[in-house]
């Protein structure tokens, strides 16, 4: 790491986590600004935190055995908790991300080869693409204007997943389907955080009306797009509405209906634009704050790249600037919290668990957990270089189990190309005098952006 100048942090910004109990009252407070203020510090040292907020019992979970338990062995007596659903439910219905059991499974096995190794490489110029796009426009503004790399990141993942969700250009407003998606994911989620904690019907739960209203346009858009689609037949490279428009259950032969088409590719855009676009945002803050690991990664891209964006077969070439995203997703995974409802009586380390409990996973406090990693709050990307030490359960930035992100390979597969093409043509520094802060809502974002100048390099 650089040596740190005086005015230079040696960490990385961290989410301020309580020292002291809570009351119910402070608790809800907490967690409808950020969810991360329900994690206590000290559990960052336990194995189980167990506590009871109002009538809900609850368990956080950051013992790799429990959490392989929870999310592989027993999986099916730990579904996904009702909050969490009921946030995206009136967006994506029964769509693979909200869905349990057989029609979980069977969407699972029609959405998945559109996300094997091979169709994530057919995709990837249209990543390509979009990391060329944002070079374009971080070259207009470098050396003239400090840009904030959140907008300019999820300006090129929303490209990415537009383009291969629906590439028909100009027949839908892409951008104002986004946009009412995250206008909705937004205000739903501050509601639901309440419902996580166990919060009661009677504290006031506003924009739940508003939320709703986002939605009626973005559905009719998707619809017509579909309707078209099922006009005009396949493109020349199939893109993931071709592919679940052909998709059909191994076992059974069932095909997606409209609905659940529509369903889906929703939720491919709410799960996988915001949540890459996070992981290229703090990755890229961490490059400014360690001006050593930007020139290593920068080096790499350069010897591999010369002037040219990255595409698929340069990855794995690119193994230096994987270990940055890597080490970005420990330090601020996007999806920071995963809860579940337990159906059975089990125990989960030290915790009895009890049907109706609430066991969740604070993926933020287990990957800085303390007794799990050497420095735990600190940016090191060399810790990736041998993994031999760290168990699979530890890091669950994608989840695990039959769960697991079914976009994690395209995600990782995205990061790499467009970080690396960015590192290869700009040096980034921070703007003095303003750091993000970690607040989880939803998706653990850098609230007061990720600021930065870019020079070339
Ligand atoms: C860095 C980017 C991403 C992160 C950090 C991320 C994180 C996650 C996590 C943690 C889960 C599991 C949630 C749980 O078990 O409660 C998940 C599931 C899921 N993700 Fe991602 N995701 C990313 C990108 C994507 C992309 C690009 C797509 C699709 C285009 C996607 C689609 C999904 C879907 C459909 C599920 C539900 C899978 C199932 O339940 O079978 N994600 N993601």
């Amino acid at each position: 790491m650089t040596d740190a100048a005086p005015d230079t942090p040696a960490l990385p910004v961290a989410a301020r986590l309580p020292r002291r109990p809570m009351g119910v009252l402070d608790s809800y407070r907490a967690a409808r600004r950020n969810i991360l203020g329900i994690i206590p510090a000290r559990a960052l040292e336990m194995p189980v935190l167990s506590g009871r907020t109002g009538p809900q019992r609850w368990h956080m979970l950051m013992e790799p055995g429990a959490i392989r338990r929870v999310l592989l062995e027993r999986v099916e007596e730990y579904p996904k908790s009702e909050a969490t659903k009921s946030i995206l439910r009136p967006a994506i219905g029964e769509s693979l991300f909200v869905a349990e059991g057989d029609h979980r499974r069977w969407q699972r096995r029609a959405a998945a080869p559109a996300f094997a190794a091979r169709n994530v490489d057919a995709l990837t110029p249209v990543m390509t693409r979009a990391a060329e796009t944002a070079a374009g426009r971080i070259a207009a503004l470098a050396g003239r204007r400090a840009l904030n790399a959140v907008d300019e990141m999820v300006a090129a993942t929303f490209d990415v997943i537009a383009d291969v969700t629906l590439s028909e250009r100009g027949a839908i407003d892409r951008a104002a389907v986004g946009a009412a998606l995250d206008a909705y994911v937004d205000r739903a989620a501050r509601v639901s955080v309440l419902d996580v904690i166990g919060a009661p019907g009677w504290l006031p739960r506003p924009g739940r009306a508003a939320a709703a209203r986002d939605l009626a346009g973005m559905q009719a858009a998707m619809d017509a797009a579909i309707a078209r689609r099922r006009g005009t037949g396949p493109g020349a490279v199939p893109d993931l509405m071709d592919l679940l428009l052909g998709a059909r259950d191994p076992e059974t032969g069932r095909e997606m209906t409209d609905a659940e088409l529509r369903e889906n590719l929703l939720t491919f855009i709410v799960a996988g634009h915001e949540t890459t676009a996070l992981t290229l945002a703090w990755a890229l803050y961490l490059c400014a704050f360690d001006q050593d690991v930007q020139a290593r990664a920068r080096d790499e891209a350069q010897t591999v790249l010369g002037a040219r964006a990255a595409g698929a077969e340069d990855v794995p070439r690119l193994g230096y600037v994987r270990q940055v995203v890597e080490e970005a997703l420990r330090l601020y995974p996007p999806g920071g919290f995963l809860s579940r409802t337990a159906q059975a009586e089990d125990r989960l380390s030290a915790a009895v668990i009890r049907p109706g409990d609430t066991v969740m996973i604070p993926v933020y406090g287990l990957h800085r957990h303390r007794n799990l990693w050497n420095d735990p709050d600190a940016f090191h990307p060399d810790r990736w270089s041998d993994r031999a030490g760290i168990d699979r359960y530890q890091f669950l930035p994608f989840g695990d189990g039959p769960r697991i992100c079914i976009g994690a390979r395209f995600a990782l597969q995205e990061a790499v190309v467009i970080l690396a093409t960015l590192l290869a043509r700009f040096r980034f520094t921070a703007v003095p005098g303003r750091r993000p802060d970690p607040v989880m809502i939803l998706t653990l974002r850098p609230e007061g952006g990720v600021w930065l100048e870019a020079t070339p390099a």
